[in-house]
C-alpha cells in the first residue's frame, strides 16, 4: 500500500535524475494500487492521492471523467473545485478536446483559465486515453510558477496511461 510517511526524495526530486527516479517509483507503486481492480473510481482516487503525497509542490491533483460533451470532476487531493468543465474550455478543456497534454507555467496568462485555488500559479493537464477513447484528464496545480516541465509531462503521461488502462468500466 502507498505509505505516504515515507521520506520524499523532495530536494533531487526537483530536477534531473532524481526526478526521473520519483516518477519510476511512482509508476511501480500506482501500478501495484491499481494492479487486479478496474472500478474507474476507486483506481482514479488512489492516483490522485499517491500523486498528490509524492510529487513536491502541489496544491491539487486530480481526475475529471469525460460525461457525454463536458468534464465532470471526480476524486481528487486539495481545495473544493469547480464540478463541470465545457471541452475545449480552460487549460482542462483545451488539454481534452485536443486530446494533448497542455503544460501551463504561468496560468494567469492562459486565456480562458478557470481558477478553482486562486494560489495556483502553474498548471499541467494530460488526457486519459485508452484504445485512442478519451476518458478524462489527470489535473495537477502548483502553487509554483513553472513548477512543471517536460519530465513531469512525460512522467505524468505514463502515470495517466496507467490509470486509464484500469478504468475499464468507465
Ligand atoms: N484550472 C483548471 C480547472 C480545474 S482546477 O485547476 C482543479 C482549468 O483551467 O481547466
Amino acid at each position: 500500500m502507498h505509505d505516504i510517511s515515507r521520506a520524499t526524495p523532495w530536494t533531487d526530486a526537483r530536477s534531473g535524475a532524481g526526478k526521473d527516479a520519483l516518477y519510476h517509483d511512482l509508476a511501480t507503486e500506482l501500478a501495484a494500487l491499481l494492479a487486479g481492480e478496474r472500478d474507474a473510481v476507486a483506481n482514479a482516487a488512489n492516483t490522485a492521492a499517491a500523486i498528490y503525497h509524492s510529487l513536491p509542490d502541489l496544491n491539487w491533483a486530480g481526475i475529471y471523467f469525460l460525461r457525454s460533451t463536458e468534464l465532470v470532476l471526480g476524486p481528487f487531493q486539495g481545495k473544493p473545485a469547480c464540478v463541470r468543465i465545457p471541452l475545449g474550455k480552460g487549460v482542462c478543456g483545451t488539454a481534452a478536446a485536443e486530446r494533448r497534454s497542455v503544460r501551463v507555467d504561468d496560468v494567469n496568462a492562459f486565456p480562458g483559465h478557470i481558477a478553482c485555488d486562486a494560489a495556483s500559479r502553474s498548471e499541467l493537464v494530460v488526457p486519459l486515453l485508452a484504445d485512442g477513447r478519451l476518458l478524462g484528464v489527470l489535473d495537477l496545480d502548483s502553487p509554483l510558477p513553472g513548477r512543471f516541465d517536460a519530465v513531469d509531462q512525460a512522467g505524468c503521461e505514463a502515470l495517466a496511461a496507467l490509470l486509464a488502462r484500469h478504468m475499464t468500466d468507465a
